[in-house]
């Protein structure tokens, strides 16, 4: 009895030092699980060839919104009633990019599929992980983001999503939060998802102004779009106000009016307050909000851990603060619970915004 307890705690405190195995990939890089160790390759080509390089630019904006566009391509509701509810994260977007680049709550998300189809191709990794990976691997290039997590194995088939399952940014927050709700999203995790409106521009609400921007950083994963998106709206940019859009707080910047809403309505409010200035905290439900997001329609179990693989992304190097010309009385504070956080602001002129480049 003795022995097998020295044997069992000497095993134990074996299991405990030996360092985890790894499989070692090209390049000398590591990872969990050898299987893992062609997405290095993807990434490879990927950052030089799709990103420019490792950038946060307008590749890295469509392919985080695209991340999205073909997840939540799911609802419950719809199979409850009998009907097929999409496949969620499942690459159905790209294909069935004839069926579904022609939804309205799509439009322009064909040039970032286009785009990517051939490095999935030529990768031979399916068309729902690859999508969620390249959102994964852009989203690394932003400073001030998480490092997501990235699971592989979605299968490589799927079927055309339902129309009407992609929010507007017309659309009420009531039914936002219904149908995010449908797809397994809280009202808070709703707010928390937007965080990717930091590191986002727009080309289709208005026409006249693509790559007009939500905040005033979009190549930096920070709480600016929080901040911005609060502050009294009195610049109305481009052709005017489109369907969907909101007067804007900053030359050169638009601001949608489902991030106008959901800014300031009490079911939205204080999660939207709250990620502010509190990076960490920002960039943990981000994380928490996206890892759902990349596995909806899919049975995580099934999948395999290849976290490890994504970079990890620089820090910011600057605290939160308004935009130079603005002060706490232009803030239209809504989250009734906790007072507005006191922020300085910029130094200079009044901010005005650049366009994000076309590539
Ligand atoms: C309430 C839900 C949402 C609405 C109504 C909405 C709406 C929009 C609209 C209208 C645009 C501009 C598209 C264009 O004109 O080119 C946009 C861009 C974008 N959205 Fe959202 N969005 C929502 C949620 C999300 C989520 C959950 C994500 C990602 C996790 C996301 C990521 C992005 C990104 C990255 C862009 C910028 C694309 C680019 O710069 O090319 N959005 N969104
Ligand atoms: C995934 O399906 C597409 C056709 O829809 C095909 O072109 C591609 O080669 C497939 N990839 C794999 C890994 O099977």
């Amino acid at each position: 009895m003795f022995n097998l307890s020295v044997a069992l705690l000497s095993l134990a405190i074996f299991a405990a030092a030996a360092p985890p195995r790894l499989a070692t990939c090209s390049g000398g890089r590591t990872t969990a699980h050898a299987a893992c160790c062609k997405w290095f390759d993807v990434m490879d080509d990927i950052q030089a060839n799709l990103f420019d390089g490792g950038e946060c630019g307008e590749e890295m904006h469509e392919s985080l919104r695209l991340t999205f566009h073909d997840a939540i391509g799911f609802s419950p509701a719809l199979f409850r009633q009998g009907k097929f509810g999409g496949g969620g994260a499942d690459g159905s977007i790209m294909h069935h990019a004839d069926i579904e680049t022609v939804f309205h709550a799509n439009n322009g998300i064909d040039g970032i599929v286009e785009v990517q189809r051939p490095f999935a191709i030529k990768h031979g990794v399916s068309f729902g992980d690859f999508i969620q990976f390249a959102g994964a691997v852009g989203m690394s290039n932003c400073p001030g983001a998480p490092r997501l997590e990235f699971l592989a194995g979605r299968a490589n088939f799927s079927l055309p999503s339902p129309d009407l399952l992609v929010p507007e940014p017309s659309d009420s927050v009531t039914s936002i939060i219904a149908r995010m709700g449908d797809a397994g999203f809280s009202p808070a995790e709703i707010v928390d998802l937007l965080a990717s409106h930091s590191t986002a521009a727009q080309d289709h609400v208005d026409p006249t102004i693509p790559g007009h921007p939500f905040d005033s950083t979009p190549g930096q994963f920070d709480s600016n779009f929080f901040i911005e998106t609060l502050l009294k709206g009195d610049v109305i940019p481009g052709n005017g106000i489109n369907v969907g859009e909101a007067m804007s707080p900053l030359q050169g910047e638009v601001r949608l009016q489902s991030d106008a809403l959901l800014a300031r309505d009490p079911r939205t409010a204080c999660e939207w307050q709250s990620l502010i200035t509190d990076q960490a905290r920002l960039q943990s439900r981000f994380r928490a909000a996206m890892a759902k997001l990349a596995t909806l329609g899919q049975v995580r179990s099934l999948l395999t851990d290849c976290s490890d693989v994504i970079p990890v992304p620089a820090a910011l190097k600057k605290t939160p603060t308004l935009p130079a010309g603005k002060t706490m009385a232009d803030i239209e504070a809504a989250c009734k619970a906790t007072p507005f956080p006191s922020l300085s602001a910029d130094p200079g002129p009044p901010t005005s915004v650049a366009p994000v480049p076309p590539s």
